[in-house]
């Protein structure tokens, strides 16, 4: 079946290389992405151009056609060429058939025809072909029935799923990472096949998978992927700490709850909340030392006793091992994850200023993301305790704003710094400068004094009289 496109593909740029393509004398077909994002109206900006031609010579011709000031940049031993014109990104290349090597994901490449480069494609709905040529500009080229396969929101391998994956291993990743992005479902054989294959994805680069699992995260429902990587058995080869986080161990009949499917279910609701990729990456991590702080002990049930503090110091080393980056980003991260029982601890007991204040004292400028991830964290199906703790978040909410208003402790700044308590009492760095900043730390902290440099100063006074230390004038 063929469908006639050429009002969506109306351009002055898909024009350009219809002329081009019939002053060459060949054929070219936009194809892959663009057209899926075209017939789901997602707007796109990356163009693919496949020539039976020269993909260099097209993208060259194309270039001088559209702006003769247009720099074309071009990889003679892939044949491909690429340029930007007017925000949007055009690559052209030469129409492949080609298999891959089984040790690395570098193709061997030989010239083919339209229908051999759609066969090494990686999915029927990234399959489909338009036509650019003269003769039937705008005709879908759709052999594997990537029309369908979208209608009916399908994910499927345009040959033997074995095949694809062999080839490419990272389409285990993109297959799950397309289906967690559009909501669709993976045909059953090919899902099977990436079970099969999924050790494979040794072979694939670090950075390339981190790529995917970061679309997966930036997804409004990433627990789909996290199902998906986890059913396949991808997700024991690369997030490990991960797939520990599931199942239940009952001991007198009591059990806790599954950590996996409640890790899914926070970081589904944190995403509700927040574009931040980090804080994101927060919520999958936050419990991720559970499963080795686990204890049953008489009296209390299950606990998991320091698994914020252990799971923070985690995480470099699982960033390390996944290839994200080791920077204040990574930080971020960590910290969300030592802090996010504060508010629930504090929110069990009375609401005190002081506790506030020391949250707020520790967290800073990323209290708002603490609090976003706490407030998710409530997964509870007992509803009277759900509405308690939101209730008792509010109100931690409220007294964080008030405090702030008041003392202002969020990047807290010492109103009395260590070098005028020296100037002071006459001293060389020692021991007591450090005692009497603490204690003046402590008590605006505790809520003693506020946040101002003369209250500091009167009670740096009392702290030094008490310590024998007389100022100097
Ligand atoms: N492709 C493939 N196998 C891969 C990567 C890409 O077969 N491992 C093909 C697909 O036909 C795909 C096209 O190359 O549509 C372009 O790839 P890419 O730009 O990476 O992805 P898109 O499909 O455009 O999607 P996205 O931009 O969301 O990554």
């Amino acid at each position: 079946m063929k469908e006639d496109f050429s009002n969506y593909i109306n351009t002055n740029v898909f024009k350009a290389i219809s002329t081009q393509t019939s002053a060459l004398n060949t054929e070219s077909y936009v194809i892959g992405g663009y057209v899926r994002d075209l017939l789901l109206e997602r707007p796109s900006k990356d163009i693919d151009v496949v020539t039976t031609g020269d993909g260099i010579e097209l993208a060259k011709n194309v270039a001088k056609a559209l702006n003769p000031k247009l720099k074309v940049n071009y990889f003679k031993n892939f044949g491909t060429a690429q340029f930007k014109y007017k925000g949007i990104d055009l690559e052209f290349v030469g129409a492949r058939k080609e298999s891959y090597n089984r040790d690395s994901r570098k193709p061997v490449v030989e010239d083919g025809t339209i229908e051999d480069d759609q066969n090494r494609r990686d999915f029927t709905i990234n399959a489909m072909a338009i036509s650019l040529n003269e003769h039937n500009y705008g005709a879908l080229i759709d052999p594997f029935g990537g029309r369908n396969d979208l209608e009916s929101q399908i994910i499927r391998t345009p040959l033997n799923p074995d095949i694809t994956f062999d080839d490419d291993p990272l389409r285990m990743m993109r297959g799950i990472r397309f289906a967690t992005q559009l909501g669709f479902h993976i045909e059953d054989e090919t899902l099977t096949a990436i079970k099969r294959n999924r050790k494979r994805i040794s072979i694939v680069s670090k950075e390339r998978i981190v790529d995917e699992l970061n679309k997966i995260m930036m997804s409004s429902k990433p627990s789909i992927g996290f199902i998906l990587l986890d059913r396949t058995g991808l997700l024991e080869l690369i997030l490990p700490e991960i797939s520990a986080l599931k199942g239940v161990n009952i001991v007198n009949g009591v059990g806790h709850k599954d950590n996996f499917l409640h890790t899914l279910k926070v970081l589904d609701r944190v995403v509700e909340h927040t574009d931040n990729l980090w804080l994101r990456w927060a919520a999958l991590l936050h419990d991720v030392a559970k499963p080795q702080t686990k204890k049953y002990i008489e009296g209390q049930g299950w606990t998991f006793h320091g698994h914020n503090y252990i799971g923070s110091k985690m995480i470099p080393r699982i960033f390390r091992r996944i290839k994200l980056p080791l920077n204040e980003k990574m930080k971020f991260v960590q910290k969300i994850v030592n802090l996010h029982m504060r508010p629930i601890v504090l929110s069990e007991e009375e609401v005190s200023d002081s506790a506030v204040r020391r949250m707020l004292f520790e967290a800073g400028d990323d209290i708002d993301d603490l609090m976003t991830l706490c407030e998710a964290d409530i997964t509870s199906k007992n509803e009277t305790k759900v509405k308690q703790y939101l209730a008792n978040f509010r109100l931690v909410r409220q007294k964080l704003k008030e405090i702030e208003e008041k003392d202002a402790v969020r990047n807290f700044q010492p109103p009395v710094k260590g070098e005028d308590i020296m100037e002071i009492f006459g001293l060389k760095p020692c021991r007591e400068v450090g005692d009497i900043k603490n204690s003046i730390k402590e008590a605006i902290l505790d809520g003693v004094i506020h946040n101002n440099y003369d209250e500091a100063y009167s009670y740096m006074l009392e702290k030094a009289k008490e310590m024998g230390l007389k100022p100097l004038k």
